[in-house]
């Protein structure tokens, strides 16, 4: 009988394919101690296809880590594009760097270091983003949620990763606070007019998750209300 992890390998191969600089960059990430937490390659590579699907040219990725994400994203991005990625740990941000400059794309990647809600208000006045895609500590959804649809547009595309954490969102355990906040975080896509929402179950070599795609409606111009 086969597995999901077995479902996985295959979709794997066969849509994602491997890259060295993208092995590269997980090795990199596990030889610095970082946690393998970084999204699995079919997620990636949907991340990599709604960039392209939707046209955008201004990424903006809400939690770094070693870069993998950014990789993809910014080799979706079509000529004169820009991925700006924010990353907490000073340490990560420095891995990262290396790994875009070795997979050819930081030229592309702007990295902004430190929290993501102390930095996002520093990107007001900038040109609205046209993808956002938060995946960073969980207790912040609600503010990362908020701060997509300031610095985004009537049609910008926002995706959350990890909604469901072995289906916890459904039933949250007392006390978890990553698992609030990803609840939290669903709940505000459901209610806030700022966003039209789904959610989609994902099982791949991360285990049992999950990944929100939101579209900003017309009322970010008048704000959450
Ligand atoms: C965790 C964070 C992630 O972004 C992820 O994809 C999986 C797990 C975590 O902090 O537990
Ligand atoms: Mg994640």
């Amino acid at each position: 009988m086969p597995t999901h992890d077995d479902v996985d390998a295959f979709l794997t191969d066969t849509l994602v394919g491997r890259d060295p600089s993208l092995d590269a960059a997980l090795a990199a990430q596990q030889e610095a101690g970082l946690p393998a937490i970084e999204v699995s390659p079919v997620s990636a590579k949907l991340l990599h296809l709604l960039v392209r699907i939707s046209g955008a040219r201004r990424v903006l990725e809400i939690g770094t880590l070693g870069g993998y994400s950014t990789i993809w994203l910014a080799r979706a991005l079509p000529e004169g594009g820009r991925v700006v990625t924010i990353e907490a740990e000073e340490r990560n941000a420095r891995l990262a760097h290396d790994n875009l400059s070795r997979a050819g794309v930081a030229d592309r990647v702007e990295i902004r270091v430190g929290r993501g809600l102390d930095v996002l208000p520093t990107l007001v006045g900038e040109e609205p983003f046209d993808l956002v895609f938060i995946d960073a500590d969980k207790e912040s959804n609600p503010g990362y949620l908020d701060w997509a649809a300031r610095l985004g547009r009537p049609g910008t595309v926002v995706v959350l990763d990890n909604v469901v954490r072995a289906g916890a969102v459904a039933d949250p355990p007392p006390g978890d606070t990553k698992v609030a906040g990803a609840r939290a975080g669903v709940v505000m896509l459901g209610e806030d007019p700022r966003f039209d929402a789904t959610a989609l179950q994902t099982l791949d070599r991360k285990g049992w998750d999950g990944l929100a795609l939101a579209l900003l409606t017309d009322a970010v111009a008048s704000g959450p209300d």
